[in-house]
C-alpha cells in the first residue's frame, strides 16, 4: 500500500520509494501538511502552529480552531468567497451572479491503477494507486474530486481534478486548476523554460519574487515562449544536491502557471488551462475534467527530478509500438531542398541515406496541391503530381526498393486561404463574425471545435496513410490562434485535436509519429502521450541546440527530442562545426540527418556513415539510460553528458571554444557503483567506479567545436 488514510489523526498519506505527501483535515478542509523525503509519521498541523498568529485582517471562517481562517491554511483546492484571499484553484461564477464556493470534505476512496481522464492524454500504468478525494460546496452543489495518482517505484504523483455540478442550476467555470500546492516557506528560486521560435526552451532561474509570478501562454499552442513545466527550487540546490520541486502539465494547449509568495510565509504553486479566454458552462448533472499534472520532488537536486519525469514520460506517458523499440534513423528533406524538389532528387537523397546506413526517408513540406511556397494549399493533402509525376505510391515503392522506409509530413490542422478546402468551405477555419482573418505564415487555422472538420482531417490523412506503406509521420503546426470566436473556445479546440491524433495514432499503430510546432512550439508531455518524439526545434545548429537540449532535457527525455545533423554554414545562424561535433550533439537525442547529401564530400559522407553506424550501436543506451549532466554549456565553455544504461556508461563532451595553456581538467562521472567495473572500450582499461567519480576522467578542452564520446562497459 503506497496511499493510506489514519482516521485517527484524519491524515492521508502518500508515499513513493523516497518522498511522502501528506494532507490533513481541518474542520473539513482539505489541508497541505507535506510534501518531500520520505517520512512514515507525521504530527498533526497544530504541533507546527501551536500559537494563533498573523493579523485579525484574515477573516475567521473557523472560529474554533488555531488556524482560524482559510486565508492562512495551507490548502489543496483553495477557492475563492469565504477567507481565502489568495489566488483560487477553482473559480466559479453561480447561478445568483456571486463567484463564492465553499468547498469541504465529503468522502474519499482508494484504488489500485488509474482511471483514464475522458479527452484527455494522461499517465497510464498498473504501477500505480491512487485517491480520489470529493469535496463539495453543500448550497450550490459545485463539486471537485481531486485525483491523486502514486508512481511508488518512480517516485512521481499526479495530479487532475473533475468539476462536476451536483446542484440544480446552472454554473460557469471562470478558472479550474489541475493542482495547487501551498509548499510551508518561500525564498525559493523558480526555473522556467523560457524561448521563442529557433530558441525554444532556454533555462531561465531567477528567484520568487514577493508577487506573484505568472508563466503562461495565451497562444492556443504549449507554445515556444513558455513550456508547460516550472521547477521550485532552493538558491542553494545544484545538479546533485538540494531540494527541486518539479511541475509538468501534460496539456499542449494555452496554460497558466503561477508561483505566488503569500503574507504569512508560504508559497502557492498552480496550474492549469489558461483562465484568460477560459469559460465553461456545467449545467446541473454535468461535469468538466482538467489537464493532468506531473509532480516530481527530489532531495537530490535537479539532475535526480529530471531523471524521474525522464523515466515516468519514457514509460507511462509515450505509448505504442515505438515507446520501447528502436527507431528508425532518418533523413528529412526540408534543409536540403525546402519546396524545391522533384522525384529524381528525393530518390538521389534516399540512395545516397541508404548507402551511408541511414534506415527512413522523410519527404517534408511542398508535396501536395500547387505548394512551391508557404502561401498555398495546406488542408489538400493531394498529390503535386508536377513534382512526383507517378505519385506518392510509386515513389515510395521505390523507396521501399531501396531498402528504406518511407515518411512524410503534413499540417493537418492548416487551411491556406488559396486551398480548394478553403474555396469549399470558408466558414471551416477559425473567425470571428465580421472581422479581418489575421494570417499566420499565410495560413488559417481549421476550427476543431466542429466535429465535422475533425472527421475531414481523420479522413484526409487516412486516405494518404492507407495509399501506400508510409512508416513515419511528421505533424505540423504553425501558427497561433487569433478571433477566438468564444470563450472555451481554445480548450474545445486542443479536445479536438486529441480526438483526432487518438484516432489516427490508433488506426496506425505501426506507423513512427513526430509531432512538430514549427520546430519546439508544442513540446509537451500532451503531444508525447500520442506520437513519442517531437521536433525541438527549427534551429538546427548544434551550439544553439546545446542549450535547446539541454533546457529540453531538464523535464522531457532524449528519446522524446528530434536531432538532426544539418549543413554548415547553418542556416539559422550562419555557424561552421565539425561533422562529429554536429553528430554528436544530434545523438543527444533522436538522432537523424537534414542536409543535401549529394553536396557533401566523399570524406564527409565517410564519417557520417561511421558516426551513424555508432549511433546504431549505442541508440538503446542512450534512449533508455539515466542521464547525468556534468556539464553545462550555460555555465561555461563546454557540455558535457553522461548516461547510464544496463550494459553501458556512454560520455559524451562537446567542447564549445577551446583554451590555451590549460592543464587537462578531470571530469568527474556520477552515478556509478563504486564497486562495479567498468572497462574503457578504446584502451580496454578497467576502472572502478570510485575511481571514475572520485578522480574522473580527462577533459581535452583546447580547441573550438571538439567532441568526444568515451564508451565503458559495465562488467559484471
Ligand atoms: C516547420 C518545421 O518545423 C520544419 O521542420 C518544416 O517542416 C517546415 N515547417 C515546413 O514548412
Amino acid at each position: 500500500m503506497s496511499i493510506f488514510y489514519v482516521p485517527e489523526t484524519k491524515q492521508f498519506y502518500l508515499h513513493t520509494k523516497h518522498t511522502s505527501y501528506v494532507m490533513e483535515l481541518y474542520d473539513n478542509h482539505l489541508a497541505h501538511s507535506y510534501w518531500g523525503s520520505r517520512i512514515n509519521k507525521l504530527p498533526n498541523l497544530e504541533y507546527y502552529y501551536p500559537f494563533r498568529f498573523g493579523a485579525s485582517f484574515s477573516a475567521t471562517d473557523i472560529p474554533e480552531r488555531l488556524f482560524n481562517s482559510t486565508d492562512k491554511l495551507r490548502q489543496e483546492y483553495p477557492t475563492y468567497g469565504t477567507g481565502d484571499m489568495r489566488n483560487p484553484a477553482l473559480q466559479v461564477e453561480n447561478a445568483s451572479g456571486d463567484s463564492i464556493t465553499r468547498l469541504r470534505y465529503e468522502s474519499h476512496r482508494i484504488f489500485n491503477g488509474k482511471p483514464a481522464l475522458s479527452g484527455l492524454p494522461a499517465t497510464y500504468g498498473e504501477d500505480c494507486e491512487t485517491l480520489e478525494i470529493t469535496l463539495t460546496d453543500a448550497l450550490t452543489g459545485v463539486t471537485a474530486v481531486l485525483y491523486y495518482t502514486v508512481f511508488p517505484e518512480k517516485d512521481v504523483l499526479t495530479r487532475s481534478v473533475r468539476v462536476e455540478n451536483r446542484g440544480n442550476k446552472p454554473c460557469t467555470l471562470e478558472n479550474v486548476a489541475s493542482f495547487c500546492l501551498d509548499l510551508h516557506q518561500d525564498g525559493f528560486e523558480v526555473i522556467h523554460l523560457h524561448g521563442a521560435w529557433a530558441k525554444e526552451r532556454h533555462i531561465q532561474r531567477i528567484p520568487q519574487s514577493a508577487a506573484t509570478m505568472v508563466f503562461d501562454s495565451k497562444r492556443g499552442a504549449s507554445s515556444h515562449n513558455e513550456n508547460p513545466f516550472i521547477a521550485l527550487v532552493h538558491p542553494e540546490t545544484t545538479e546533485d544536491y538540494g531540494d527541486a520541486y518539479g511541475f509538468c502539465l501534460m496539456y499542449s494547449g494555452s496554460f497558466s502557471a503561477e508561483v505566488s509568495a503569500e503574507q504569512y510565509g508560504s508559497t502557492r504553486v498552480k496550474m492549469g488551462i489558461q483562465p484568460l479566454g477560459f469559460s465553461w458552462e456545467l449545467k446541473p448533472g454535468e461535469s468538466f475534467q482538467s489537464p493532468e499534472a506531473i509532480l516530481v520532488y527530489s532531495d537530490c537536486g535537479l539532475g535526480e527530478m529530471s531523471r524521474r519525469f525522464h523515466k515516468i514520460i519514457r514509460e507511462n506517458v509515450c505509448r505504442g509500438k515505438f515507446r520501447d523499440a528502436e527507431r528508425p534513423i532518418l533523413i528529412n528533406n526540408w534543409e536540403a531542398t525546402y519546396f524545391n524538389f522533384n522525384q529524381e532528387k528525393i530518390l538521389a537523397l534516399a540512395e545516397r541515406a541508404k548507402a551511408i546506413g541511414v534506415d527512413l526517408m522523410v519527404l517534408d513540406d511542398g508535396w501536395f496541391g500547387k505548394r512551391d511556397q508557404d502561401n498555398c494549399s495546406l488542408g489538400d493533402w493531394v498529390v503535386d503530381r508536377r513534382k512526383l509525376p507517378d505519385g506518392l505510391e510509386a515513389l515510395c515503392k521505390k523507396v521501399n526498393e531501396m531498402g528504406m522506409q518511407f515518411g512524410l509530413w503534413f499540417e493537418p490542422e492548416m487551411v491556406s486561404p488559396d486551398s480548394n478546402l478553403y474555396r469549399n468551405h470558408p466558414d471551416w477555419c477559425i473567425h470571428t463574425e465580421n472581422r479581418p482573418r489575421t494570417l499566420g505564415r499565410r495560413q488559417l487555422i481549421l476550427d476543431l471545435t466542429r466535429p465535422e472538420v475533425c472527421d475531414y482531417i481523420i479522413d484526409a490523412v487516412c486516405t494518404v496513410l492507407n495509399s501506400c506503406p508510409i512508416s513515419y509521420v511528421k505533424w505540423d503546426m504553425n501558427r497561433n490562434m487569433t478571433e477566438i470566436p468564444r470563450k472555451g473556445f481554445a480548450h474545445q479546440y486542443i479536445l479536438g485535436l486529441y480526438r483526432i491524433l487518438e484516432e489516427i495514432t490508433s488506426r496506425f499503430p505501426d506507423v513512427l509519429f513526430e509531432s512538430c510546432s514549427g520546430g519546439g512550439g508544442r513540446f509537451d508531455a500532451g503531444m508525447l502521450y500520442y506520437m513519442p518524439q517531437t521536433w525541438t526545434s527549427d534551429d538546427t545548429d548544434a551550439v544553439e541546440r546545446l542549450y535547446i537540449q539541454e533546457g529540453t532535457g531538464l523535464v522531457y527525455p532524449i528519446s522524446t527530442m528530434g536531432a538532426h545533423i544539418s549543413a554548415v554554414p547553418n542556416h539559422q545562424v550562419g555557424r561552421t562545426t565539425p561533422v562529429t561535433f554536429r553528430s554528436k550533439v544530434a545523438m543527444m537525442g533522436r538522432f537523424g540527418l537534414e542536409l543535401d547529401l549529394d553536396k557533401l564530400s566523399e570524406e564527409t559522407l565517410d564519417t557520417l556513415a561511421k558516426e551513424i553506424a555508432q549511433y546504431k550501436i549505442y541508440q538503446q543506451d542512450i534512449h533508455h539510460g539515466d542521464l547525468y549532466r556534468l556539464l553545462s554549456p550555460y555555465k561555461g565553455r563546454t557540455a558535457a553528458y553522461e548516461i547510464i544504461s544496463d550494459k553501458r556508461v556512454l560520455v559524451f563532451i562537446m567542447n564549445i571554444t577551446g583554451a590555451p595553456c590549460q592543464v587537462p581538467l578531470r571530469l568527474k562521472l556520477r552515478g556509478l557503483e563504486p564497486d562495479k567495473q567498468y572497462k574503457d572500450t578504446s584502451t580496454g582499461i578497467i576502472y572502478e567506479g570510485r575511481t571514475l567519480m572520485g578522480a574522473g576522467i580527462p577533459l581535452d578542452t583546447r580547441s573550438d567545436y571538439r567532441d568526444f564520446l568515451t564508451v565503458f562497459e559495465i562488467c559484471s
